[in-house]
């Protein structure tokens, strides 16, 4: 049996939708761009939505709002995709890494006042796997040191915790389309935002800085623009906006399935030795992006190959980020720095999580981690 690590859900009505744009005269940044962003809206219950090519992008243009930049230190965490620190790095600020907690991966908010100093201008916390952080102790912190909040929600659209929402509590909350994401265009991104004023900016950054998009310049008739601000080519297009409105309409239904996968392997796994899982938390609604088994270290890597000998399709997220080869050269961080971090980087494993995995591969994938171990 052969068990992708990622299977989409794209449908023939969503394609139909590309194939509608494809046909009209209009491709870039328009009306189905504006239709998705108000999906997503009205879905997080936040005030605006800007549609960009990327998480990445999204992140580095909400710290570039909210003028973050050289000499500015910005508190994340090192469970993550390179992507997160790197944002930071893009807009020539320092990533400070906070340990996270064991139980979830997420940053520990119990460690993050200890590093802030004077030049700590943001928090960036991530909802690891699609499981929120603690964002309501996160803003009460924020707050009592004048930061702000910049939530990578990359893994997170579905979840919640204590009844909020991503974007909610966030100055800003970044989400990814990527090609593995639970809703996807291939590539894309998205900006949650309440401020209006941070909004109508956001919108300017994404697209070189100018205070016209080609839609306010080209379907009525033709108005001059200015560029009040330097910014960067970000804007999302109609036709990756196309292939999201459908699923962002059928994105609870998408994630009933992930979470009966997710409780079907809950039940064949849990309590083995030698595979931990992480904890879904009883006041948090988890998205169910990513199903990760930690193994233990020295097992990981025959783990890995003899999943895939099985034709079972895996990845690793995340190998701690501080352990990456530019940030040790860069920052000097050394293994014992985050040890939590550590200790899910060394044994992550991600089986197969998604919509249209069947029963019988999601019986395949445990029973062939449990005979690959030996269990
Ligand atoms: C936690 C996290 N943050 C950010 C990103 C970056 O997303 P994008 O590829 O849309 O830039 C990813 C992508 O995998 C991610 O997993």
């Amino acid at each position: 049996m052969t068990v992708e690590f990622f299977r989409h859900s794209i449908t023939k009505d969503d394609i139909e939708r590309v194939e509608t744009v494809l046909k009209s005269i209009f491709l870039t940044t328009g009306e189905v761009v504006k239709e998705f962003e108000n999906e997503l809206q009205r879905y997080l219950e936040v005030k605006n939505v800007i549609g960009v090519t990327s998480c990445t992008a999204g992140l580095q243009l909400s710290l570039l709002a909210w003028g973050i930049g050289k000499g500015d230190e910005v508190i994340t965490t090192p469970m993550s995709f390179c992507s997160t620190a790197n944002a930071v790095l893009h807009v020539g600020a320092t990533p400070i890494f906070v340990d996270v907690e064991e139980a979830t991966g997420n940053i520990n908010a119990e460690l993050v006042e200890d590093k802030i100093t004077k030049n700590t201008k943001a928090i960036l916390p991530v909802h690891l796997y699609g499981q929120m952080c603690d964002m309501k102790r996160l803003r009460k912190i924020a707050d009592q040191y004048g930061l702000i909040v910049i939530e990578d929600a990359a893994h997170c659209i579905e979840g919640t915790r204590d009844g909020i929402r991503t974007g909610q509590l966030g100055d800003a909350a970044c989400f990814s389309f990527y090609a593995t994401k639970n809703i996807t265009s291939g590539e894309g991104g998205a900006i949650a935002v309440n401020s209006i004023e941070k909004a109508e900016l956001l919108r300017m950054l994404r697209l070189h800085g100018m205070d016209k998009s080609a839609a306010d310049r080209y379907t009525k008739r033709y108005q001059h623009w200015d560029m009040p601000v330097l910014g960067w080519k970000y804007n999302m297009d109609n036709i990756h906006a196309a292939l999201l409105v459908g699923q962002m309409r059928r994105i609870d239904q998408l994630w009933e399935r992930r979470n009966q996968i997710w409780n079907m392997y809950e039940e064949r796994l849990r309590g083995l030795s030698g595979i931990g899982i992480l904890e879904t938390l009883p006041n948090s609604r988890h998205a169910r992006h990513l199903f990760p088994v930690i193994v233990p270290p020295e097992e990981r890597d025959s783990v890995l190959w003899g999943l895939q000998n099985k034709g079972i399709g895996v990845a690793v997220n995340f190998r701690a980020i501080h352990l990456l080869r530019y940030y040790k050269e860069t920052f000097g961080y050394k293994e014992g720095d985050f040890p939590c971090a550590e200790k899910i980087g060394s044994g992550t494993i991600s089986l197969p999580l998604y919509p249209a995995l069947k029963d019988e591969e999601v019986d395949y994938v445990a029973k062939t981690l449990i005979d690959v171990m030996n269990r």
